[in-house]
């Protein structure tokens, strides 16, 4: 018998991307058996991201190009290895990209993941993290918010195909106790491995703080645009719940651990309670890079809250999941990455004496 018949895989839909990269390095330190499927949408950028995965975790990294809204690909992939569950990262993330484009949110993020349940459901695999975000709880009522808290009403179509597909997925644990699903509410991921190998691949004009600081900082925008300073904050400036992305990764590591003990649908907040406004950010990367930041105020954003963070007690005692790296931790990765990887993976690796600490 073929032997990737006998042994059981994880397969990860997404893999070569920010957050997906960064779990595979994890998994794989863990001892998982897992097989990457991936579109490849950014083609170079994702195989090179690959590349360095297999690098830093002295592995291969199985892989299967296909897509999860081609149901060939899917029923492909599930004949070729055999699964014991999934963990769901592929999706279209911008959120202003969302309100030009909805169809194409729904039909990637909605459409493909119901795609790929249904073959999952045909294989017999019954096991699911989905990739889900604090987004779904729209303007929460209190914060810190905990997962009992109403989810919606979601202000944008990205949104929207979270909570859809965390809806379907309760749906589907209530009609068969077979099934097993953990939705990841991720709060602001930011930061990158220490190594400086792998991060988040800069993709034109970001929406998000940190890339956009990120962008300030290589002079490649004049000044950081503050979206208002008449919160209800510390400063005034927006609150956020920023999370390490490697800490997101060993999120994912527990609740695929948690699909073991048959726990139904369940929900859990991945950040790490700690809020930081828009001005904490920006300093504490002055202070990792050693430069002034330029930045104006700005009239607030649309749709934006002043505050947003996350009681992620139930991951801390159902997971036994603790993120450990602080906004500092944060700050330095993202900035080393940045400094060896200029443009990205997209360009040579700049190796300087001063990052030969780095692990
Ligand atoms: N901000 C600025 N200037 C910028 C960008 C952002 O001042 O150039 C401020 C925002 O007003 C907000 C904070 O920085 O106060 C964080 O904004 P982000 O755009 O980085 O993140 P959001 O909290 O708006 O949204 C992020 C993800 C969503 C996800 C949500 C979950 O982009 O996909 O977190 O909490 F749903």
């Amino acid at each position: 018998m073929d032997p990737s018949k006998r042994q059981k895989y994880v397969l990860v839909t997404g893999g070569a991307g920010y957050i997906g990269s960064h779990t595979v390095v994890e998994l794989l330190s863990a001892g998982y058996a897992i097989v990457v499927m991936d579109n490849m949408y950014l083609n170079d950028i994702n195989i090179e991201a690959l590349r360095r995965v297999e690098r830093l975790s002295g592995r291969p990294v199985q892989f299967f190009k296909g897509d999860v809204t081609c149901v060939s690909d899917l029923q492909r992939v599930f004949s070729l290895y055999n699964f014991w569950a999934v963990i769901h990262f592929a999706a279209i993330k911008a959120v202003g990209q969302s309100t030009r484009i909805p169809l194409d949110y729904y039909y990637n993020n909605v459409t493909g993941s119901l795609l790929l349940l249904r073959v999952m459901k045909e294989f017999n695999v019954k096991n699911i993290v989905f990739s889900s975000s604090a987004t779904v709880y729209g303007e929460p009522d209190k914060c810190p918010v905990d997962e009992t808290a109403r989810v919606g009403p979601v202000t944008n179509p990205y949104g929207r195909t979270k909570l859809f597909v965390e809806e379907m997925l309760r749906d589907l644990c209530a009609s068969d106790p077979d099934w097993n699903a953990c939705l990841l509410r991720y709060f602001n991921p930011v930061g990158a491995h220490p190594s400086g190998l792998i991060g988040e691949h800069p993709q034109g004009i970001p929406n998000n703080l940190m890339p956009y600081v990120i962008r300030v900082l290589q002079g490649r925008s004049p000044y950081v645009h503050i979206y208002g300073s008449d919160y209800d904050t510390v400063d005034g400036t927006g609150v956020r719940d920023y999370i390490h992305v490697c800490d997101l990764a060993t999120g994912h590591v527990a609740a695929l651990k948690k699909l073991d003990t048959k726990p139904g649908c369940v929900a859990y907040n991945l950040g790490t309670g700690v809020g930081l406004s828009v001005m904490e950010i920006v300093k504490t990367m002055e202070k990792a890079t050693q430069k002034k930041i330029p930045y104006k105020i700005e009239d607030r954003r649309p749709g934006d809250i002043a505050t947003c963070t996350a009681d992620a007690s139930l991951a801390n005692r159902e997971l036994g999941w603790y993120p450990t790296r602080g906004v500092e931790e944060m700050c330095e990765d993202m900035w080393r990455w940045t400094r060896k990887n200029p443009m990205g993976y997209d360009g040579e690796i700049l190796v300087s004496d001063e990052d030969d600490d780095s692990s």
